[in-house]
């Protein structure tokens, strides 16, 4: 059963393997089942492109896509995700995709069902197709990741993004430094990277990889305005002067424009943002077909 659960359970060969082929869709190849497939994108929290852009992936590999909305369901009624999911294997889905604000939500499906479970996200969890995506993007860049210096920069504690990010880009080869508010790390990033300011990261990386500020996370905890988190630790405009000639600015987005980065660089030269969203299309047809043509 190949779900994608989290990046940790994927080994080097696999994650070259799933770029390998979703570079291959971004350069126009083409695969479809030999059955006609069904499949269930489950949305528990908000999201646009990664629920959209996994439709668009379902769609470009004709798959059927059976609609499904948290708010109209019957989970509104008491029913469980597992049977929820239990039903939707029942009635012949293939495949779903799943967002759900529980860490780990996908514990209490996995060995108990039959039909592969892709993580669009779980809590403070893991996110592994923005990580995915965001590795073929580095890859596209730099042709390695071997050397390279990538700083994850803001809401740490709270990112998935971070989380799946971090280990992998370390098991690839690539040095990775957190900068950000002392009071959003956790021990664990501490002891997988290196902690400087903001100023040492943009002036030092190949990659600087910025995390939106999880509003939603964080009940009472923000304690800068937005405009002293953008002077302390957002991408101004005088930072990114400092960034080495060929270094590229990522962000899973939505972005918070003005905090996290300076509105007139969310497209400028080095950004590779929206280049982000594309990929994502071309990584989530790689993790739909792995996970139906070996079903
Ligand atoms: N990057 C990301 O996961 O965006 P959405 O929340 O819009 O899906």
């Amino acid at each position: 059963m190949k779900h994608l659960l989290s990046m940790e359970e994927l080994d080097k060969d696999e994650i070259i393997s799933i770029l390998h082929e979703a570079n291959r869709f971004s350069l126009g190849e083409t695969w479809e089942p030999k059955d006609r497939k069904f499949v269930s994108n489950l949305f528990f929290e908000p999201s646009t492109r990664t629920k959209c852009s996994f439709e668009m992936a379902e769609r470009k590999l004709g798959l059927d896509v059976i609609p499904f909305e948290a708010s109209a369901s019957s989970i509104l009624k008491g029913e469980t995700l597992y049977d929820t999911i239990k039903t939707l294997e029942s009635i012949g889905v293939d495949a779903v995709v799943i967002r759900h604000d529980q860490d780990h939500f996908y514990e209490e499906l996995v060995g108990k069902i039959d039909i592969p479970v892709l993580n669009g996200g779980d809590g403070c969890g893991q996110h592994p197709t923005q990580s995915l995506l965001d590795l073929l993007t580095i890859q596209q860049e730099f042709g390695t990741f071997h050397g390279l210096k990538v700083a994850i920069a803001g809401d740490i504690l709270h990112s998935r993004v971070a989380r799946s990010n971090a280990l992998v880009l370390k098991k690839l080869g690539a040095e990775v430094v957190f900068s950000g508010p002392t009071e959003w790390f956790d021990q664990e990033y501490l002891n997988s990277g290196k902690v400087c300011s903001m100023d040492e990261a943009v002036e030092s990386c190949d990659v600087l990889m910025l995390l939106r500020i999880q509003h939603e996370r964080h009940g009472a905890t923000s304690h800068l305005s937005p405009n002293e988190y953008h002077q302390q630790y957002g991408l101004t405009l005088q930072r990114e002067r400092r960034m080495k000639k060929n270094s590229i600015i990522m962000h899973p987005a939505p972005v918070n424009r003005g905090v996290e980065i300076d509105s007139d660089l969310v497209e400028c030269g080095r950004s590779r943002i929206f280049k982000q969203m594309k990929n994502g299309v071309f990584v989530r047809m790689a993790v739909l077909k792995r996970a139906l043509e070996t079903n």
